[in-house]
């Protein structure tokens, strides 16, 4: 497929809005259409576009696949619901475990999900829906990191030669391929999204899998969201692009009430950046760090030891999996 990008300067979002709009109601026809919301920026405004097409011929599905943050599958659903978007919040969480039971690859964990989610889970919710359209957020950088191989991104499936239709029973509309971030970003607030959407940091696709290293356990993931939620508290005002806890395999010796404790590792990783391309570690106060240190170490059971990593990247990625 040949895409052209629509850059930030030439992007007039209200123009933008009402071509998709329009270009929606096309394809889907008099025809049902289904999409899943995280809550991140870009499914939201895919949500906001295909409500405004479709109304109620759009069925948004919040799927809950157990590897969220604190909180997130109910604040999410609540916040569209608040503005007139009905969301149905489907429960997950066992089937994307089952899934990865055992694996330990980062590019099999990623498969693994994305799997699960087209086939298994979102798969079965479009044939029982009777949709024959899905609408997903893939945006520009999506198909460009994808395309140069540095990491296969879990949205993308036609640009691999994957033909929904003939593999899912369904077509896939992407109506923000021609965006980046910040173009999502202004088509966003054009469409009136509440700046905590608009302006939300972005979170990787694969979700906390993303920041376990080796196996993606119930338990592993439950410490990860521990440290992603103290984080959260301890960062919100570091003006930092992204941060992220990261749980380790390797365990360390620790020391604990006199007694040696052979213990849990989490790597804190901040950073400043403009696109995701190229990025580096935020100087973040050494107070700041004292004190995830000691907050970690106690509120996330099991972790000894905790880090900072001060690479750039290039040659590191940000997220660690
Ligand atoms: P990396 O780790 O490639 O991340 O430097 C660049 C930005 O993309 C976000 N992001 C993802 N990263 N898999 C990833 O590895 C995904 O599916 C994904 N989705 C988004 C990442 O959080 C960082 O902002």
């Amino acid at each position: 497929m040949r895409l052209r990008e629509v850059k930030l300067e030439e992007l007039k979002p209200e123009e933008f809005i009402e071509r998709k709009v329009w270009e929606i109601r096309a394809a889907v026809g008099g025809g049902l259409a289904v999409n899943a919301l995280s809550g991140g920026v870009d499914s939201s405004v895919v949500t906001m576009l295909a409500h405004r097409a479709l109304g109620n011929r759009l069925t948004t599905y919040f799927i809950d696949n157990g590897i969220m943050r604190e909180g997130e599958p109910r604040r999410v659903v609540s916040l569209f619901r608040s503005m007139g978007v009905p969301v149905r919040l489907h429960n997950a969480q066992k089937e994307f475990f089952r899934a990865l039971k055992g694996l330990r690859d980062p590019e099999e964990k990623r498969e693994a999900i994305t799997r699960t989610f087209y086939k298994t889970v979102f798969g079965a919710l479009v044939r029982r829906s009777g949709a024959r359209f899905l609408l997903q957020g893939t945006n520009y950088t999506d198909v460009e990191e994808t395309v140069a191989g540095v990491k296969r991104q879990h949205n993308i499936l036609e640009q691999l030669g994957i033909d929904t239709r003939k593999r899912f029973g369904y077509t896939v509309i992407e109506p923000i391929i021609e965006l980046r971030k910040s173009g999502v970003r202004a088509v966003a607030k054009a469409l009136g999204l509440p700046p905590e959407i608009c302006d939300r940091p972005p979170f990787p696709g694969p979700a906390l899998a993303a920041r376990v290293i080796g196996e993606v356990t119930p338990e592993r993931v439950r410490l990860v969201r521990r440290a992603t939620a103290i984080l959260e508290e301890e960062l919100a005002t570091s003006g930092a692009f992204q941060f992220m806890a990261i749980l380790h395999e390797d365990r360390v010796t620790g020391v604990r009430k006199g007694r040696r404790e052979f213990g849990l590792q989490i790597e804190v990783r901040c950073w400043n950046s403009s696109d995701a391309v190229v990025a580096e570690p935020t100087r973040l106060p050494f107070e700041t760090l004292e004190r995830l240190a000691a907050r970690i170490t106690t509120e996330v059971k099991g972790v000894v030891s905790v880090t900072y990593n001060v690479t750039r990247k290039p040659p590191s990625t940000m997220e660690a999996v």
